[in-house]
């Protein structure tokens, strides 16, 4: 046993440690030096090695590794990661039977594998002779990212394989693809510790992926993952490579990977009516299922008809999910709270009572906007039905009058602007209601917050916190404030969370947007109806943000993809002088404000011109969009289907029926290598 001495000194360690460790790594101003931290460090280590039980997993020396400063690598997968298509009713299921069958010789022989479609995050794991040495996220399905790291702290994920002595011999390369999760039961349990800490999760999935994209291994450690692992990838030097889905599963759980087998099912197409009847049926089985699923998977068996059928886009022929329509619940409407959007628009969003819904606790609904309150009669103090689909925000659909006590309020929109107090106006013909005041606090709030946003300026580091933070504290007052916010370097300085490093950063961020292109200048100001797309093609047209300023409604209206309403919003926009301030303003501080000179090179001179290519296959390192773009690029078009026309083949491993077409045609064909070649790369 310690001594008390000595259990008060481990525990003042490790709050001095971590107190440098946060001056150290998240403020960058260390205040002891680092031979200091090191002899405080080493004496918590050498009583933590002198008395075992006083080892706590939070310890300062329990960390794996230094929190990394860089984000994760990136990982070209071996193959693409397709997604699935969806069904949701016997219906459809069967139109995709028919599908498929179409592309059968006739008599081919089918069968199928049910599989949960486990709600998690999917990874893909690599094994070189038997070790796992990668592991990656989806990502965009043709790279990923590294997080190998947080992978290995996944306890039931086989670090070695095969787990059994008398497993079969591993394969000289195995990519497999699984689903890592949070279960129910481990959720819960993880979620009460976490809420007496004062730390909210509100599903399994946002916490699993959370623990997945996190730069730090410990915690991915903290936290109860868990893994399944369904689909091979990619098996190269195999004593015994498996021919059906079914034999996938059975080779993955004698290797030791864990397998959903317990609740995956084989059907013959003989009995696809009790297939379909099992989907239809297991809607009412899955909530006694020990993890979330948001529908079941069905495949066909064959592994070689999956080589036959391929894919359409991103979607294989030879599976499909099946997925329940959106879940609903009832809770109880707390309140109704209005907010106020960068233009001004007013919405009521409902507060609920908290209730799980669809694999996450929802406390809050949109209500979309007056009317629809009043059409529904939906009071405070309902019991209202809420509806969830997927990742959307969730929505009340109605009150259950039935349940109602006489004490239930009726809500109007307020008159007056709930942020700055203004009177509000509703437009005839609109169901909004505004605010018109432009320095409207919220309002402000919200133009900073999505001019600095991903589709805007893209300002790293700065996001709706920072916007309320700075707003707030009366640095930004307009959104060109925001270039001059260095100005405020010591103010910044001074605010909690903002040490050196962070606030150089951001300043540096803000600096290194003004190279942004004009585009996004245009997007970021927050025109009614102006995204990135109807920039572009405004743009396109009037090449600076000035010509564009000069232009009438007509000649705005005029251009194709812009209509009467966006010309007409444009134009006010530009005739309100204090947005023509902030014109100026931005020009002043050297944002772009026109698209570059083009410099075309004459089309007929470009190495690909006149020449017509279709693609086929997976190419060594160029995804299909990619090479589509450099084809382009180098002036050469790219079509979908093989005809006389077609100048070459671009053909890549496991290419589809359009080779077989191009041989039939006498259309040559040609691989990536050539192709660069071609171009000169
Ligand atoms: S098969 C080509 N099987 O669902 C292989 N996917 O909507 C396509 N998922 O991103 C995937 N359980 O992460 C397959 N048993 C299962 C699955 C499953 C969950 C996920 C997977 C994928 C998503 C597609």
């Amino acid at each position: 046993m310690a001594p008390p001495d000595v259990v008060k000194r481990v525990e003042q360690l490790r709050r001095l440690i971590n107190y440098h460790n946060y001056r150290y790594y998240v403020l960058a101003q260390p205040e002891i030096s680092d031979e200091a931290y090191d002899l405080l460090f080493r004496e918590l280590k050498q009583l933590e090695e002198q008395y075992p039980e006083l080892i706590t997993p939070d310890s300062p020396t329990q960390r794996v590794g230094a929190p990394p400063a860089e984000g994760f690598a990136k990982v070209r997968h071996p193959r693409p990661m397709l997604s699935l298509g969806n069904v949701t009713s016997p219906e459809e299921l069967q139109a995709w039977r028919e599908r498929f069958m179409k592309l059968l010789p006739a008599g081919t022989h089918v069968s199928y594998v049910v599989e949960p479609k486990i709600d998690g995050l999917t990874v893909v794991l690599h094994y070189e002779n038997g070790v796992f040495t990668l592991g990656a996220t989806r990502g965009d399905g043709y790279v990923g990212e590294d997080i190998t790291n947080n992978l290995r702290t996944i306890r039931s994920l086989p670090l070695r394989i095969p787990l059994a002595p008398d497993g079969p011999t591993p394969p000289a390369r195995l990519v497999v693809r699984g689903e890592a999760y949070i279960g129910k039961e481990a959720f819960e349990r993880f979620r009460a510790e976490q809420e007496k800490l004062g730390h909210k999760f509100t599903s399994p999935r946002n916490t699993a992926a959370g623990a997945l994209r996190n730069l730090d291994p410990k915690v991915a450690a903290s936290r109860p993952l868990d893994v399944y692992l369904y689909h091979i990838v990619l098996i190269e030097g195999a004593e015994k490579t498996p021919q059906t889905q079914w034999e996938v599963l059975h080779y993955l759980r004698d290797l030791g990977f864990p397998v959903a087998l317990n609740w995956c099912r084989r059907f013959d197409d003989s009995e696809f009516d009790a297939l379909t009847k099992y989907c239809a049926d297991w809607v009412h089985e899955k909530d006694a299922l020990p993890f979330e699923v948001d529908g079941l998977v069905i495949k066909i068996n064959e592994l070689a008809l999956h080589e036959v059928l391929g894919f359409v886009g991103r979607e294989p022929r030879w599976a499909v999910a099946y997925k329940y329509p959106a879940e609903q619940a009832i809770t109880r409407l707390l309140d109704i709270v209005v907010e106020v959007g960068r233009t001004g628009v007013l919405t009521p969003r409902a507060v609920l009572e908290p209730v799980f819904l669809a694999g996450a606790t929802i406390s809050s609904a949109t209500l979309h906007n007056e009317d629809y309150i009043i059409e529904k009669d939906i009071r405070i103090g309902d019991m209202v039905i809420i509806r969830r689909a997927g990742e959307v925000i969730p929505q009340v659909l109605g009150p259950v009058k039935e349940l109602r006590t006489g004490d239930e309020r009726v809500w109007r929109m307020p008159k007056t602007c709930p942020s700055c107090g203004e009177l509000v106006v509703r437009y005839p013909g609109e169901v909004a209601y505004y605010c018109e005041n432009t320095a409207c606090p919220a309002q402000l709030v919200r133009r900073v917050e999505y001019f600095a946003s991903r589709p805007a300026m893209d300002i790293e580091g700065f996001g709706p916190k920072q916007a309320k933070l700075f707003c707030g504290k009366g640095f930004i007052k307009e959104i060109a404030d925001i270039y001059t916010l260095r100005e405020h370097r010591e103010e910044l300085l001074a605010l909690e969370g903002y040490g050196e490093k962070k606030v150089n950063n951001l300043l540096n961020a803000i600096e290194a947007s003004k190279q942004q292109p004009a585009t996004r200048v245009l997007t970021a100001v927050g025109i009614r109806f102006v995204g990135p797309i109807t920039a572009q093609l405004l743009l396109d047209h009037f090449r600076s943000i000035d010509a564009l300023a000069q232009a009438s409604a007509e000649e705005l209206a005029a251009i194709e993809g812009v209509g009467p309403r966006i010309a007409q919003s444009v134009r006010a926009w530009f005739s309100h002088p204090a947005n023509q301030r902030t014109i100026d303003r931005l020009k002043s501080y050297g944002l772009q404000m026109a698209l570059p000179q083009e410099e075309k090179p004459e089309p007929e001179s470009l190495p690909l011109a006149g020449k017509t290519f279709v693609i086929t296959g997976t190419l060594p390192s160029w995804t299909r969009e990619e090479a589509k773009a450099i084809i382009q690029q180098y002036g050469g078009k790219v079509t979908n289907s093989v005809s006389r026309r077609t100048t070459y083949l671009l053909v890549g491993e496991n290419p589809g029926s359009k080779l077989q077409k191009a041989q039939q045609l006498g259309v040559p064909t040609l691989t990536e290598e050539e192709l660069r070649a071609m171009i000169g790369e």
